[in-house]
């Protein structure tokens, strides 16, 4: 079953989803050659609890840390260390989760660590475009796989290819909720959207081959082939009008929770919330 939520739930996710963004936003500040992973991820725990809020991956399924920090070919998963260290022009990508006031916020963000190569910068600009692609989907009857077929499209275009083997999620008063949100996929299939549902949309893109396979700690998933991957997260509610992206970093974070919140009133247009959109969060092309 897919649950709907309320308007107010809708507002308390929102919370949880700022404080994740926040997170975020305060991490890629620390992306710097010779911070270590432990570094990050010491960082973010510091930050949750300070917020009253709890990490939500430490402990999940015995996961040992508060974020995820996956560098170059590692995919998600990645184990915090302080024997990682972040070398110029590397990219890494990080996961970070946390419940808040009952509810689950999930976001991920791939950063270039200085300056990397055009390839990688690519990557990371087109799987964080498939991700708004995705996002653009979400509205009261369209289908699940709509959202996966619309990231498929827009990263092969590119040559780049799509994880099958990890998918995005339901999330609301648990992490992992129904339903399993494929980053691939025919459009029309799959069970409808409706106003209240939160997914976790979240594209895991190869340079090279699709492939994957998970190392000797039981988590980080690296591409078969070498090749360099990139990960980006949003939790986003359907909303009768615009898709709220309630993990929505940024300045114009603010402005648009006004826009899109349900209980706000709609006034929004589809048009004008493309452009907010592009200008949330801190773009890792435009850093
Ligand atoms: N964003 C990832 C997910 O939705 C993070 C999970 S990491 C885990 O599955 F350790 F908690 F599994
Ligand atoms: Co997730």
């Amino acid at each position: 079953m897919i649950i709907c939520r309320s308007a107010d739930e809708l507002k308390r996710m929102r919370e949880a989803g700022r404080l994740v963004g926040e997170v975020l936003t305060e991490l890629a500040a620390h992306v710097v050659p010779g911070a270590t992973t432990a570094d990050l991820d010491a960082l973010a725990e510091k930050r949750i609890v300070a917020a009253g809020a709890t990490p939500a991956f430490k402990g999940y399924h015995g996961y040992p840390a508060t974020i995820c920090a996956s560098i170059n070919n590692e995919v998600i998963h990645g184990i915090p260390s302080g024997r990682r260290v972040l070398n110029e022009g590397d990219i890494i990508s990080l996961d970070v989760g946390a419940s808040l006031d009952g509810y689950f916020g999930d976001s991920a963000i791939t950063l270039p660590v200085g300056q990397v190569s055009e390839g990688a910068a690519t990557l990371l600009r087109v799987t964080e475009e498939s991700l708004y692609k995705a996002i653009e989907c979400v509205r009261p009857g369209a289908r699940v796989s709509d959202i996966g077929h619309a990231v498929q499209r827009h990263v092969e275009a590119f040559g780049f290819s799509v994880v099958r083997e990890f998918v995005g999620h339901g999330i609301g008063e648990k992490m992992h909720e129904e339903p399993q949100v494929p980053n691939y996929g025919d459009p029309g299939r799959g069970p409808r959207l409706a106003e209240g549902m939160v997914l976790a949309i979240e594209p895991m893109v190869n340079a090279g081959k699709p492939a994957v396979k998970v190392l000797g700690d039981g988590w980080t998933a690296v591409t078969k082939d070498g090749s360099l991957a990139a990960h980006f997260e949003h939790t986003v509610a359907v909303t009768a009008g615009e898709p709220w992206i309630l993990t929505a970093r940024g300045a114009a974070a603010g402005a648009r929770r006004e826009a899109a919140d349900p209980s706000a009133g709609s006034g929004s247009s589809r048009a004008r919330s493309r452009d907010e959109r592009a200008r949330l969060g801190v773009a890792p092309h435009e850093r």
